[in-house]
């Protein structure tokens, strides 16, 4: 049990943001637990950096309900602390300095700051770069510079700007290895935006799927790409094969060869290219539609373009969506 008792980090109900006329957060509802790593997942302009400013009393709901840690939310508050994309240092602040202003802010003596900069400093790998000024660390250790800065307050609720973006692909692995870990060590609340399906399901307990201003789906990384809720949602979290009749199947389900047995056997295609990946071989087969069914294969396969060859797929690998769905990709 935790102090805070059942009490949600954060809540949200029927909030609604308009700029003009244009409603950039169309009515959404979210429970937030303490200690949930919460990612809000979605392409761009779907209303993920809004929300995340409403939360943190940035920008002001139009309409709707918005409570952090059992209070409702009016301007900014002490119980949330966003980290941005840019990191938003101060550039004529050493890293300690940087640091210390939160602390500074609320008052503390100076010996209580040091120590608590110390520890955070210390906590996050940057012991050795107090005495630095920004444009003297690299990206990934500016980064963990502005979460420290922000954590080093102890927020009930940490927001997360998509905050690896201006990293290169292998900083950004590493730092999302860092932050998880970071967060499992904290126990603070992270609600955390992105529109990088796989950051997403590599970092949080829960993925939020927006869309066009609404939640899409709500559900675990393994609920959201197993049993995704429409066909939007198959679609951006992880590739899909979208077909007729509201059927999806993932690639790395579609079986491929000349002696599949009957129940999984569904038709016959056109090999119109293959790749070697590495960990999978990816081929596009034309089906008789026209349609192309994408496959990453695990093994070798002998296949070359223009190959007739079957393809099939078990029941229990077919996703069922619900009939109301558009059947083709409509976004990035
Ligand atoms: N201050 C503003 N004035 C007018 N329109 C805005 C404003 N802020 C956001 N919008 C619009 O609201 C929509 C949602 O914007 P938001 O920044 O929340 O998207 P996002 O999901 O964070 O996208 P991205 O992944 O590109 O950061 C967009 O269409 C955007 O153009
Ligand atoms: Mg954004």
């Amino acid at each position: 049990m935790s102090q805070t008792g059942d009490i949600l980090d954060v809540k949200l109900r029927g909030v609604v943001k308009r700029f003009g006329a244009f409603e950039a957060v169309a009515g959404i509802d979210l429970d937030v637990a303490p200690g949930q790593f919460v990612t809000l997942l979605g392409p761009s302009g779907c209303g993920k950096t809004t929300t995340l400013r409403i939360i943190g009393g940035l920008e002001r709901a139009d309409a709707g309900e918005v409570m952090v840690a059992g209070a409702p939310v009016d301007g900014d508050s002490r119980h949330t602390r966003m980290v941005f994309q840019s990191y938003a240092l101060f550039p004529h602040m050493t890293v300690a300095r940087n640091v210390a202003f939160g602390l500074r802010m609320n008052g503390l003596t100076k010996p209580e700051i040091e120590t608590q900069v110390d520890a955070i400093l210390a906590s996050l790998g940057l012991a050795d770069q107090a005495g630095k000024y920004p444009r003297q660390l690299s990206g990934g250790q500016q980064q963990r510079v502005a979460l420290a800065r922000a954590l080093v307050t102890r927020p009930r609720v940490l927001l997360l700007d998509e905050p690896l973006g201006a990293l290169d692909l292998k900083m950004r692995r590493r730092m999302q290895g860092e932050l998880k870990a970071l967060q499992r060590d904290v126990g603070i609340t992270f609600i955390y935006v992105t529109h990088d399906q796989e950051e997403a399901m590599n970092l949080s307990d829960v993925i939020v799927v927006m869309e066009k201003g609404r939640i899409a789906q709500v559900g675990t990384p393994e609920e959201i790409y197993r049993r995704p809720a429409s066909a939007y949602v198959a679609d951006f979290v992880g590739e899909t094969n979208l077909l007729p009749g509201n059927i999806a199947v993932r690639p790395e389900n579609i079986l491929l060869g000349p002696s599949l047995p009957a129940g999984i056997a569904r038709g016959q295609g056109v090999v119109r290219s293959k790749a070697f990946l590495g960990a999978v071989t990816r081929i596009d087969i034309e089906m008789s539609d026209g349609a192309i069914l994408v496959v990453n294969s695990p093994r070798a396969l002998t296949v070359a373009a223009g190959d007739t060859i079957p393809f099939g797929w078990r029941d229990e690998d077919a996703l069922i969506l619900p009939a109301d769905n558009s059947p083709r990709k409509e976004t990035l």
